[in-house]
């Protein structure tokens, strides 16, 4: 199908293109002489994600013509070799064929801009369904949905040795269609730390640049140890926690506050207890009390509401005491 969309409309004239023009990336600008900014569609601590027109496949006439590129601007005192490392990392996404994560088309970059090309999704992230829903919660059966999905994407990039290390319900995208995406895998790591400076220390600068969000990282990432599963199993426990409850398990507290004053999560009413231990193990501040895998996790969270449904269908003569 053949895209309508004029790139003259948006002010590109390729035959007057040379380089980039002055300023912050805004529409209008075009990246290798082929991607067309269209529009801003998010912008956090190191980037901005537009909307964009891939103008090689506009002329094929293919339907993915339309992508999302996310880029970032590095100043002159970012490390080269960290700048590879991101382009090492954003590459190896691109293997991640997954349906539940977003496609990662290529990375590349022209002056100081380096970029991201990915599909383009249509839709709103988990955070936004949940400002909209009442109580900032969701029905059980929807979030066992959500946890499967989501489990599904993150044990398939465990597999490949990729942990996502920013899971949150910014990064959880909900396409109008239905279907649910993991966005943003944490390739801003390696650039945080190659801008550390004597002054600040390594938590403030992950925080600072985004490559951290305390109130979902693990005690240990809070610490400064270097991403691991176990990380993403506690973000996703701590993610499904807050699906059903509509508040973070430690109230204000990040993992490592919650550490250090012995706090405990209060009991989710609309889960059995099978389910609520699933959810406790994944939440152990201490890693070496925590569930191991994504899948573990899982697997104790929906076989656990089997279990559940199982029982109480059974004749009550029936039920093990
Ligand atoms: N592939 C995409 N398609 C459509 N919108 C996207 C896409 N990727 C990101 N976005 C939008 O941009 C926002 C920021 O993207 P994200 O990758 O999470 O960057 P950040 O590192 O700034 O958090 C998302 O919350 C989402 O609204
Ligand atoms: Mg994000």
């Amino acid at each position: 199908m053949a895209l309508k969309i004029d790139p003259r409309a948006y002010g590109f004239h390729p035959e007057k293109c040379t380089g980039l023009p002055d300023g912050p990336p805004s529409p209008g600008w075009v990246l290798k002489s082929r991607f067309l900014l269209l529009k801003e569609i998010g912008s956090g601590g190191q980037s901005q994600v537009f909307k964009a027109m891939d103008l090689v496949a506009r002329k094929a006439g293919l339907s993915t013509a339309i992508v999302a590129i996310k880029l970032m601007v590095a100043g002159e005192d970012v490390d080269p070799d960290f700048i590879s490392l991101m382009h090492r990392e954003a590459r190896r996404l691109r293997d991640l064929v997954h349906p539940n994560i977003v496609r990662v088309y290529d990375m590349d970059r022209t002056g100081p801009v380096h970029f991201m090309v990915m599909e383009f999704l249509e839709g709103r992230t988990l955070s936004a369904l949940l400002r909209e829903s009442p109580e900032r919660k969701l029905p059980p059966n929807h979030v066992e949905r959500l946890v499967q999905d989501i489990g599904s994407a993150l044990s398939f990039a465990h597999g490949k040795g990729i942990v996502h290390s920013d899971l949150k319900p910014g990064n959880i995208f909900l396409e109008s269609s239905g279907a649910v995406k993991l966005i943003d895998f944490n390739i801003a790591c390696p650039i945080a730390r190659s801008i550390r400076t004597s002054e600040e220390d390594t938590l403030r600068i992950l925080i600072r640049t985004g490559a951290i969000t305390p109130a979902y990282a693990s005690p240990q990432r809070l610490q400064g140890a270097e991403p691991c599963e176990a990380d993403d199993v506690f973000s996703f426990a701590l993610l499904t926690y807050l699906m059903l409850a509509g508040v973070r398990p430690f109230g204000p507290k990040n993992a490592l506050e919650a550490l250090e004053a012995n706090a405990t999560p209060g009991r989710i009413n609309s889960v059995n207890d099978a389910q609520w231990r699933t959810i406790c193990s994944g939440l152990a501040l201490n890693d070496h009390d925590r569930t191991t895998t994504v899948r573990e996790f899982v697997d104790g969270f929906s076989s656990a509401n089997k279990q559940s449904l199982g029982r109480a269908w059974l004749p009550s003569w029936f039920r093990p005491v």
